[in-house]
């Protein structure tokens, strides 16, 4: 399927689809569990890692650089993934040290990732960070490989493509209506939009944003999109207008819960499914207002992850 990338098999996959009936009367809820992609490496950053570090890989490199929040999920993944391989792991974290480490940052820790702490100003210009940060390895002799963000860039994006052959079939057999998914740093979303493009699923794919805006996200997507194209060796045809992004559902901000997305949490849990704080209890709710709004038949949720950044919240949630 692709081109030019020889992705590692690190996730549990596929990842098994619940259903949950009776939350909202007569609407059958399809989740794509993709918080059971693995126990440390949980979440959908893990398949964006298969191909980011098989391209690592193919380049020889020694040293992994990346950065994220201090309860970053993609850096607890990637210090899971790169403890496994034997690559050494450094994070830019954006905030301070954690007093007693908590939820991923703990696990971080544990993992044995180094970390670089900078200030929210700092990060703003967090490649120009780990560009130096790789300079500097690179003068004692590692060789690293830069991963952004949340794996977020077309290489990463490609594990989400990869994720719609799991789904193709399903959705075609259980008459899914429409596919939801959290949209934080995007490629998540670029991932589905091209796979689904590119095996013709005609059901709408809808994005909830936890974080910026939509016309941030319109040109990240179709940015990581068109990075994709020539690896999917096929011609997308993005309309980024087309790109069905909601907002409305951030709340007081990024990573700040409010009081719908805690009530999400809860309800959800009663079916057996633990949502998270930052990401998932914010799309799920959007994804219920949503269908208040516009209805549809069988909708499926793509549960991207995020379990270890409940522990920090434990005095909100409880
Ligand atoms: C648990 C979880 N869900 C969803 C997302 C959003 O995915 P993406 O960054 O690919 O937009 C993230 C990361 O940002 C995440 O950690």
């Amino acid at each position: 399927m692709v081109r030019g990338i020889t992705p590692l098999e690190l996730a549990r996959k596929p990842t098994p689809v619940s259903v949950i009936e009776g939350l909202v009367p007569g609407l059958r809820i399809h989740v794509k569990r993709d918080d059971l992609t693995g126990i440390i490496s949980s979440g959908n950053k893990i398949r964006k890692l298969e191909f980011l570090l098989g391209d690592a890989r193919s380049k020889r490199a020694d040293l992994i650089i990346t950065c994220g929040p201090v309860q970053s999920n993609h850096v607890r993944a990637a210090a899971a993934a790169c403890a496994g391989l034997g690559l050494k792991l450094v994070a830019v974290l954006r905030g301070e040290p954690e007093p007693v480490p908590d939820g991923n940052f703990l696990l971080d820790t544990l993992l044995g990732a180094e970390f670089r702490f900078v200030t929210p100003e700092e990060y703003r210009r967090v490649d120009e960070v780990m560009e130096a940060l790789a300079q500097e390895y690179g003068r004692k002799g590692f060789r690293p490989y830069l991963i952004p963000e949340g794996g977020s860039n077309g290489i990463g994006a490609l594990g989400y493509a990869r994720a719609v052959e799991e789904m193709a079939g399903y959705i075609c057999d259980n008459d899914i209506g429409a596919v939801f998914c959290a949209v934080g740093s995007g490629g998540t979303f670029a991932g589905l939009w091209a796979g689904m493009q590119k095996q013709h699923i005609g059901c709408p794919l809808c994005g909830v944003l936890v974080a910026d805006d939509i016309p941030f996200f319109r040109q990240k997507v179709s940015r990581i999109i068109h990075e994709m194209e020539p690896m999917l060796d096929s011609r997308l045809r993005v309309n980024v207008d087309e790109l069905a992004f909601r907002d409305g559902f951030i709340g007081p901000g990024y990573a700040r819960l409010y009081p719908e997305a805690v009530e999400t949490i809860k309800r959800v849990a009663g079916f057996g499914i633990v949502l998270d704080p930052v990401y998932t209890a914010k799309t799920f709710f959007g994804m219920l207002e949503e269908l208040k709004k516009t209805p549809c038949r069988n909708p499926l949720f793509v549960h991207t992850g995020g379990m270890f950044g409940l522990f920090p919240y434990r005095e909100e949630l409880v």
